[in-house]
């Protein structure tokens, strides 16, 4: 079953366009993955099929709803790791997990869900205490408070230690075994290569081309997807 069917997004911000045509289908139960340099339109792609922004044109269709008009039913099904995700310092893992779980009608269990993640011995640490990479297991259950059947994680391992970022790899793919469709936007071409069923490369607004990472790795002559986008792009990714 198709979840994500977009058709020749469009979005400019003042005369800048962010995303020039950028269609993309993602498929139940995979780890998909939007990859590319940073500016690349990423984000926005996002936030055009959560809802967040209104695209000035193509087609978006997400769990079969049009995340503008169907806003509010989309966001019972969809949890999203924002970018620039932040919390008030003060707030305690346990009242911030509680608050989200508040917003949904039918939301999971939180405290199985802090269990799940490792933070039940944080409970009562404040948000600013936490350290990179258990902020981003928090931001991960948040995500995950509504009971989601699908997830959007943007740019979640940045900032994190090498040790962390292999840990956050882990439980993107125990969110997938249990049957939850992940959306990886990454600036991280070994992520992706690691983590991801099929990928998108993002350049310009645009996608480059899209496949499995083998696929795209074969399609670069190359030996990873890193060097494949070079081989494709003739350019490095910083
Ligand atoms: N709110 C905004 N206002 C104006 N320009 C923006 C805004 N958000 C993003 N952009 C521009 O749109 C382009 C794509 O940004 P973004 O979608 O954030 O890319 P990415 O997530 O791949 O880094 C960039 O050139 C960025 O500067
Ligand atoms: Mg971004």
């Amino acid at each position: 079953m198709t979840v994500i069917e977009i058709d020749g997004l469009r979005k400019s911000y003042g005369t800048g366009t962010a995303v020039d045509g950028v269609s993309l289908r993602v498929e139940r139960g995979e780890i998909f993955g939007i990859a590319g340099p940073n500016g690349a339109g990423k984000t926005t792609v996002v936030e055009c099929a959560t809802g967040l922004r209104r695209r000035d044109g193509g087609t978006v269709r997400v769990l079969g709803l049009d995340p503008r008009s169907d806003r509010r039913e989309l966001l019972r099904h969809v949890g999203v790791q924002l970018q620039e995700a932040a919390l008030p310092d003060a707030i305690r893992v346990d009242e911030a997990l509680r608050m989200y779980a508040s917003l949904y009608d039918e939301p999971a269990d939180w405290r199985a869900l802090m269990d799940e993640w490792g933070l039940t011995d944080r409970r009562r640490a404040r948000f600013a205490s936490l350290s990179g990479g258990w902020k981003q297991r928090l931001f991960i259950a948040l995500a995950l408070v509504g009971d989601p059947s699908l997830v959007f994680l943007d740019e979640l391992t940045t900032g994190l230690d090498p040790m962390a970022r292999r840990t956050t790899w882990g439980l993107i793919r125990a969110m997938r075994e249990r049957g939850v469709t992940v959306v990886l936007v990454t600036h991280f071409m070994d992520e992706a290569e690691a983590l991801c069923d099929r990928v998108a490369i993002v350049d310009r607004g645009r996608v480059l081309t899209q496949g499995s990472p083998a696929e795209l790795i074969a399609q670069g002559r190359s030996d990873s997807l890193e060097n494949a986008y070079f081989a494709l792009t003739g350019k490095d990714m910083s």
